[in-house]
């Protein structure tokens, strides 16, 4: 494969906003590409994506950033996020010793308490639907998928709902706190509402040790250190902030993206009304169409090669999920949602090898049943604006919907769940 002298504006706002034809572009003629504004290596191919994914030697997750108070300017800021107890980074990421076995106990630890977790997923979804009952219109996003990962997450760690509100402003600075160009007032507000949120949690950990609730959380705070240096409950707590909100906005652009998909096609809706059992698929192909994390970054411990590019030590990989779940070579006529496409699960929206999502079978369930619920209950919703005017954030690596504005006609059915 040689590289082509074609270059592809990757950051410009149009082609975040509707990126496909790039990446048709960029797979074919140079998918490997060395991205000229920030030197990021980019692949677009799914064999060339699913490799370096499996590679963790040559491709490794530690990408090396300074830690994250190094990431903010204002010194009052990074002082709130110093103190000796807030280790910011989840060890799940980032210590390749202990990762593996950590790995393992936590992926035990959530299967256990996603066994019964479909009916308190669906009374959830039930609640935020009823919640808009008698309305004409509602936003999608801030009214539905917003909320619900985060209420979904919450009750299955166990902790009380009424501290939602909170949990919903920190984790919002928990996010922020990865975007550049703050002011110095609103990196210090982050600051600190991230740190509230780690003295909460840890309180929380510290209850359930003292009397263990049988929820994921009494899980969490008995969690074995695994070679911990010490066995302090920082590493704990940086595992149980990314699980309560490592994963949220992935699944709110999830459900977002799914909800556009069907608002395009009434006869889509038509089908999975007629066969629910096909939401399932449904659910593939948007994540497939749409990844949420449309990538992941890497960054080469050797010299190496991918695809028959020579890529230096030392660099960093951006590897686009988003173009390789769209790649001929796997997915045939790859650009139309296809409900009985054969190897639909063969998407890469969740990352492969042994980094591949923790939360992905939670993700799956919240998105199966939001639809099971809309597609079953609501009647007559359609855009309640041209789909010309919806914008998507301004992100490389996020796929999300800002707002999903919906005309809701009165509903049919008399089931009120
Ligand atoms: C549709 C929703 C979701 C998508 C598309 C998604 C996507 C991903 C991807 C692509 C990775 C791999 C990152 C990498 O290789 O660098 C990942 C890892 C991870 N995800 Fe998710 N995720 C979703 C939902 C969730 C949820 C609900 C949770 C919380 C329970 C979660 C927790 C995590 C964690 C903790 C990791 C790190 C795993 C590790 O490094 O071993 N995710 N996710």
């Amino acid at each position: 494969v040689s590289s082509s002298s074609d270059t592809f504006e990757l950051l410009d706002p149009q082609v975040l906003a509707d990126p496909y034809a790039v990446y048709d572009a960029l797979r074919d003629r140079s998918p490997v590409y060395e991205m000229p504004d920030i030197g990021f290596f980019v692949v677009t191919r799914y064999d060339g994506v699913l490799r370096a994914l499996r590679d963790r030697e040559a491709f490794a997750i530690d990408v090396g950033e300074p830690d994250l108070p190094g990431f903010l300017r204002t010194p009052e800021a990074r002082l709130v996020l110093e103190e000796r107890d807030i280790e910011l980074a989840s060890p799940l990421r980032t210590d390749p010793s202990r990762r593996d076995a950590l790995r393992t106990l936590v992926d035990g630890s959530i299967a256990d308490h996603e066994r019964d977790a479909e009916p308190h997923v669906r009374a959830i979804v039930r609640d935020l639907l009823r919640g808009l009952d008698g309305r004409d219109t509602c936003d999608f996003v801030s009214e539905l998928c917003g909320p619900l990962p985060m209420m979904v997450m919450a009750d299955r760690l166990g902790l009380p709902l009424e501290d939602l509100p909170m949990l919903d402003h920190a984790a919002q600075a928990w996010v922020r706190l990865i975007c550049y160009g703050m002011s110095p007032e609103h990196e210090l507000e982050v600051a600190t509402r991230r740190r509230e949120l780690r003295h909460y949690l840890a309180e929380q950990l510290e209850e359930r040790r003292r009397s263990p609730r049988g929820d994921l959380l009494s899980d969490l705070a008995g969690l074995a250190a695994c070679g911990a240096p010490s066995d302090g409950d920082a590493w704990r707590l940086a595992i149980v902030e990314e699980l309560l909100v490592g994963g949220n906005d992935a699944t709110t652009d999830a459900l977002a993206s799914g909800m556009l998909l069907l608002l395009r096609d009434p006869r889509l809706l038509d089908q999975l009304r007629a066969d629910a059992s096909r939401i399932g698929a449904f659910v593939d192909e948007t994540l497939r169409l749409e990844s949420p994390v449309a990538g992941v970054l890497r960054r080469t411990t050797r010299d190496t090669e991918l695809l028959g590019e020579k890529i230096p030590k030392d660099r960093l990989v951006h590897l686009r999920m988003a173009a390789a779940n769209r790649d001929p070579r796997v997915f045939e006529d790859p650009h139309r949602l296809d409900l009985e496409r054969p190897n639909a699960g063969a998407h890469l929206a969740f990352g492969g090898g042994s980094h591949r999502c923790v939360g992905e079978s939670l993700a799956r369930l919240q998105l199966r049943v939001l639809f099971e619920e809309v597609v079953a209950r609501w009647r007559g919703f359609e855009l309640a604006v041209p789909e010309r005017e919806l914008c998507y954030l301004p992100s490389f690596t996020q796929r999300g919907l800002r707002e999903l504005p919906l005309r809701l006609r009165p509903r049919q059915s008399t089931d009120q769940g």
